[in-house]
């Protein structure tokens, strides 16, 4: 058994990542015969494709998915520590999932993700969710059959807080036969102070440009449309590797594959380099939207976030990324950061009104156990409301600008991919090169293509348009 340790995740040490194959054991090959699994995700993209390998292990050891949750004989919750929410709606799961193994002893259940990296989580679970059968740290899951063979015996717990090897060949199993998600850089080195990740994922650690570009040519080989290039700072890739390349070369390498639609996110940043900015501009299948969260506009507030970099840094930085044609940038800001006073929030607001994002995620703060914010946090003296006030201002205008944005396209013809059908009949959804959602009518033959839609309506969150071909 090895139990989570915050205070040892925060460690970085300079032992060198290694390279491992992965390859299941044939002892567990037939585990899951004859039974059915069902995976609950919570939190980010990198969630959501950790989520796609889990499917790929189980599915290669005999499990096939259920879609209803209540008759699977496995059940599996991906977890995500970011913010107080995120943190209580698994424990409100764990709760439903208590009645459910009264009914149904057998039924087996595991956690995952973000949540089995912190002590507090794992020691709640032992002591009032005696339910769960097993949990495992995001830097081990490749050890889930082997979890699965051994839980039988007693509650399994093997949480890791050093990073360990990198993992090549997991399988997967993805969502989606036309977009997909591939790590570049695993875990985080910012260590912003109000932030969990660092500690829950582990130290900056990038794969190797070649077996990531094996992955976008497989991918294009079965026909996906788009790649999405994931990573906490996608920024950063390749710096800790030492081979002389980064993002940028990145970026050419995957977009000379003539993948269709090649994304990334997330930026920081910090590690924005002018070279970035020319091949996003350069490459026409490199999708001109960058998520640049920005978190305060207050020099004070960014500092005391560690987030390195000032405000008139960052409008630099958002000038030249605008200089790209018809780019979208959407941005991630927290209000109610502690010591955050009312003249800190207008400058956040004065921000927003310079770079009148296309869309932004908005958050009020959440105090993280282990960081170093929450300490801050305790002579926090706002009140809830005051910053239920602001969340409310900032969301408030964050949609005028969204609506004004999206109007820019009224009339306009656009690429969209379309993703699946809407709710409204004979309708379909998909995202513009600029990520921007789009309903239209169609039918399902068209889910995965890219067509040309002319934008008929405009609103905050989506836009209204007609099939032109
Ligand atoms: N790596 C990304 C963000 C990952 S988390 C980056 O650096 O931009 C996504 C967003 O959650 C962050 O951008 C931040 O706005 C928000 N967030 C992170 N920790 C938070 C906390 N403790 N309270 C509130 N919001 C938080
Ligand atoms: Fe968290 Fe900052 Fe790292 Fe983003 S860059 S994951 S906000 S520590
Ligand atoms: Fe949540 Fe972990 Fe992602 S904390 S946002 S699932 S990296």
């Amino acid at each position: 058994m090895h139990l989570p340790d915050l205070v040892k995740a925060r460690k970085r040490t300079n032992d060198e990542v290694k390279k491992v194959q992965y390859q299941l054991d044939k002892k567990y090959r037939n585990i899951g015969k004859g039974k059915t699994y069902y995976v609950k995700t919570y939190g980010c993209q990198m969630n959501e494709h950790d989520s796609e390998n889990i499917c790929g292990i189980l599915e290669s050891m005999g499990y096939v998915k259920n879609e209803i949750m209540e008759n699977a004989d496995l059940i599996i919750l991906n977890t995500c520590s970011i913010r107080e929410n995120a943190h209580n709606k698994a424990f409100g799961m764990l709760g439903r999932l208590k009645h459910l193994k009264e009914e149904k002893k057998d039924v087996v259940i595991g956690l995952c993700g973000c949540m089995a990296q912190e002590e507090v989580v794992v020691d709640e679970i032992l002591n009032k969710y005696k339910h769960v059968n097993f949990i495992f740290g995001t830097h081990n899951l490749y050890d889930l059959p082997k979890l699965l063979d051994e839980h039988k015996k007693k509650t399994n717990i093997e949480v890791f807080s050093c990073e360990g090897d990198l993992i090549e060949g997991l399988p997967v199993r993805r969502d989606s036969s036309f977009k997909a998600y591939i790590n570049i850089i695993y875990g985080c080195d910012k260590f912003c102070t109000y932030c969990i990740v660092p500690y829950t994922r582990g130290k900056q650690r990038s794969r190797l440009m070649e077996d990531i570009l094996h992955e976008v040519e497989e991918l294009k080989n079965d026909g996906y449309q788009e790649v999405t290039l994931l990573g906490q700072n996608v920024n950063a890739y390749g710096k800790d590797l030492g081979l002389g390349y980064d993002l940028s070369d990145l970026l050419i390498k995957v977009a000379e594959t003539k993948i269709p639609r090649v994304r990334f996110i997330t930026s920081h940043p910090w590690d924005f380099t002018d070279k970035m900015i020319d091949v996003i501009k350069n490459y026409p299948n490199i999708m001109p939207y960058v998520h640049l969260p920005l978190q305060s506009g207050s020099d004070k507030v960014l500092k005391l976030m560690g987030r390195r970099y000032t405000s008139s840094e960052y409008k630099e930085l958002f000038d030249k990324l605008k200089r790209i044609p018809n780019i979208a940038i959407t941005t991630d800001i927290i209000v109610g950061f502690p010591g955050e006073t009312k003249e800190d929030f207008d400058k956040t607001i004065e921000m927003v009104n310079y770079c009148k994002y296309d869309s932004a995620f908005t958050f009020i703060y959440s105090p993280r156990v282990g960081t170093p914010a929450a300490k801050l946090y305790e002579n926090d003296t706002t009140s809830q409301e005051e910053k239920e006030q602001r969340l409310y201002e900032l969301n408030n205008l964050i949609n005028e600008y969204s609506l004004f944005n999206n109007s820019k396209l009224l009339h306009t013809t656009q690429k969209v991919l379309v993703e699946g059908l809407s709710n409204k009949d004979e309708e379909v959804y998909g995202y513009t090169e600029t990520n921007k959602l789009v309903n239209f009518k169609g039918n399902q033959d068209l889910i995965g293509k890219i067509v040309k839609v002319k934008i008929i309506d405009a609103k905050s969150f989506s836009l209204d348009g007609e099939l032109v071909e």
